[in-house]
């Protein structure tokens, strides 16, 4: 007897067999790695996959992908597709001792104007953030979380963790986006290394870089083998489903079938909250599972979206670090990188020492009033710390090992590349070299590596080690421009370039002529002008010729472009070196225009500022909620708003859109517009 068609009399009686078998085997998934409590034996559960997959081989036709064969994973994907946040994936402010935590709390008490009390305590996983989306209570995307905005789409290998649930239980939202951590039991970590320590491949760091690895894998299969889970502790987006506070949205987590982490608890004073945060720190090692500290969160999903967020950072949480580990050891020597910016790194050269788990041989000084503050000296015995992902940090000299004969330091006068003059200009913490990338070979390096980086004009093929060659070793490459200008004849000429490969670095530099302006703005590397403020500059100017003759009031003018952005953008375009390498770049047929913003949504293309007391909303609620419906939040009314929502006590904002003559609407009317938008 076959598992399948014999024992089943016709094809509606299979194909009831088949969804009864994918239910049930996805419910024992659930007990066994969600709950942790399994109710069948292992052998029934085997007996029931043998069926399923029997009737899968001979009706391919039926297989669901929220079969549970399908955790076995698939064959390689060539990339990963890029998943756009619809909102975006923050992170959190740190706290490193009891004293920030209440100094948090203080803070967030005065701001509401009275004392917050009700908070969740969350471990913190040391994994990586990933998110789920489910739709119709299915399974469709998991990502990244990237840069926050832009994630990958890890959808396949997410499939094969047997913590996520293929399909939700108890009515969830017909939308779903919920937010955890993926990551890998110490124990699971350990026997992953000690197989690669058999087979001779490298090891892995830690559990974090293994779980990361693990994720990211182009080839399914190679994650299902990796025991990863998951634990799910943030709401992404939902439809038609509103959770009152972060607990009770933790409870419907779990609920459905989601895996939330039975450490998590709750606390009502910020008394209770430090109490619990020490426990934790000598708790840590009695999970089977690292973490870095813990996540407190208010708990009152209102009074979250009243707090609202700074940057990525939300007010409304934040995570309570330990103590990183340190270690002492002598400061070698110091020192200076420079920066594609022309700024003067001071770094640490240590002699080698273990710091947790890791061996650290160089650290961070930050800059010369951070070396001088501490009086750290080349020869002292100093205090090293790591924490967590972060770069080492030299905190300090032992000063009762200082050797007689240590002196103050110095950051050198002139660049150690070029030997252009460095200044430091008032106000600034880094001293800078003043060769430009005209003179100095390190800023060439690093504008070119920066150039070619992902987000910017994203040449893969470009790495360090042939930027190096291309810059320094060969010169064939002035400024990033050059690229374009290569030949074959000279690619094959350096080390170890073959014939083939350097048809696939002039294909990619190729390709890279038609990225966006705002990869291309970024790529220029313009002092201040991250990814974000390029897309902020390439949505305003659409067009680079634009942007190249607008005047610094102009770009002002840009919504989220403050003064010190503006300045750097004009000046930079005032720069001889810098428009004979546009000018370049222009004949070498680089794509200098913004296609048609593609940000969907009702509100798309629209930038709204808002003022004075809303009825029903707070400040942040509504600028999110014009966020999240693809629109654009002005800080200050200008030409280029749309239209000022204003409320009650509106003040002088109220007066500028009246002189300039925008649309001025009520919060009912900017309900109406939302509404009309979107059936438009
Ligand atoms: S909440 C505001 N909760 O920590 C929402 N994050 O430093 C931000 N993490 O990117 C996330 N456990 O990877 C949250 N219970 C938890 C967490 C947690 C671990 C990680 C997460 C996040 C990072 C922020």
């Amino acid at each position: 007897m076959t598992a399948s068609g014999a024992s089943v009399g016709n094809w509606a009686e299979l194909t009831e067999r088949y969804t009864q078998l994918v239910e049930d085997i996805n419910h024992a998934n659930h007990l066994y790695y969600v709950l942790d409590s399994p109710e069948i034996a292992d052998a029934e559960y085997d007996r029931l996959m043998e069926e399923l997959r029997g009737i899968e081989s001979e009706h391919p036709e039926l297989q669901s992908p929220d079969s549970p064969t399908q955790r076995v994973g698939a064959g390689p994907a060539a990339q990963f597709a890029v998943v756009q946040h619809r909102v975006p994936m923050l992170s959190l402010a740190n706290a490193f001792s009891a004293d920030a935590l209440r100094a948090w709390h203080e803070r967030i008490s005065r701001l509401m104007g009275r004392e917050i009390k009700d908070f969740t305590i969350e471990p913190k996983i040391d994994g990586l953030a990933i998110m789920l989306r489910f739709e119709q209570g299915r399974f469709s995307i998991g990502a990244t979380r990237g840069d926050g905005s832009r994630g990958e789409d890890i959808t396949a290998n997410l499939r094969t963790v047997r913590s996520v649930p293929l399909v939700l239980n108890d009515s969830p939202p017909p939308y779903l986006e919920v937010r955890g951590e993926v990551y890998l039991s110490r124990a699971a970590f350990q026997k992953i290394n000690d197989e690669r320590t058999a087979t001779g491949q490298p090891l892995f760091a830690n559990p974090r870089n293994c779980a990361a690895g693990s994720v990211r894998q182009l080839d399914s299969r190679i994650t299902a083998r990796r025991p990863l889970d998951v634990f799910i502790y943030a709401l992404g987006e939902s439809e038609g489903w509103q959770p009152r506070t972060q607990w009770q949205m933790l409870e419907a987590f779990g609920k459905w079938g989601f895996k939330t982490n039975p450490n998590n608890a709750r606390a009502q004073t910020i008394d209770q909250v430090v109490k619990a945060c020490a426990e934790w720190e000598h708790r840590r090692e009695s999970l089977d599972y690292e973490i870095d500290g813990v996540v407190v969160k208010v708990n009152d999903l209102d009074l979250q979206g009243e707090l609202g967020v700074v940057g990525r950072e939300p007010r409304w949480a934040i995570a309570f670090k330990f103590p990183p580990v340190q270690a002492t050891t002598v400061l070698k020597s110091i020192e200076v990188n420079v920066g594609r910016t022309g700024s003067l790194n001071p770094y640490a050269v240590l002699e080698p020492v273990q710091v947790g788990g890791v061996t650290v041989s160089q650290a961070t000084l930050h800059n010369e009033d951070d070396i001088r503050r501490k009086d750290i000296r080349v020869g002292d015995t100093v205090l090293v710390h790591r924490a967590g992902e972060v770069i080492p940090q030299v905190i300090g000299p032992i000063l009762t090992k200082r050797p007689p004969d240590a002196v103050p330091y110095e950051l050198p006068k002139i660049c150690p590349r070029c030997g252009s003059p460095v200044v430091r200009t008032e106000g600034e913490a880094m001293a800078r070299c003043t060769g430009g990338f005209a003179k100095c070979v390190s800023q060439r390096f690093e504008l070119l590596k920066h150039f070619v980086s992902r987000g910017a004009m994203d040449i893969e093929s470009v790495g360090e080690k042939l930027a190096w060659s291309l810059v320094i070793e060969n010169k064939l490459v002035y400024d990033p421009s050059d690229i374009y200008q290569l030949t074959k004849d000279q690619l094959i000429g350096l080390e170890r370039i073959g014939d083939k490969s350097a048809q696939t670095v002039l294909d990619n530099i190729s390709a890279s002529k038609s990225r966006t302006l705002t990869q291309v703005l970024y790529a220029l590397g313009i002092r201040y002008v991250g990814y974000q403020t390029a897309e902020l500059l390439a949505r305003a100017f659409v067009t680079m010729d634009r942007l190249r003759e607008a005047s610094l009031e102009d770009i002002e003018q840009v919504e989220g472009i403050g003064p010190k952005i503006a300045e750097s953008v004009y000046a930079w375009f005032r720069e001889a070196d810098n428009l004979r390498m546009l000018d370049k770049l222009v004949a070498a047929g680089v794509n200098m225009q913004e296609e048609a913003v593609t940000i969907s949504g009702p509100l798309a293309g629209l930038t709204i500022v808002v003022t004075g007391r809303l009825e029903r909303r707070s400040r942040t609620q509504i600028e999110q909620q014009i966020k999240e419906l693809g629109g654009a939040v002005g800080d200050s009314v200008s030409k280029k708003t749309s239209y000022l929502v204003a409320g009650e006590e509106a003040g002088s904002k109220l007066d500028k859109a009246k002189k300039l003559g925008t649309p001025i609407i009520t919060e009912s009317e900017f309900d109406k517009l939302v509404e009309e938008q979107s059936h438009a």
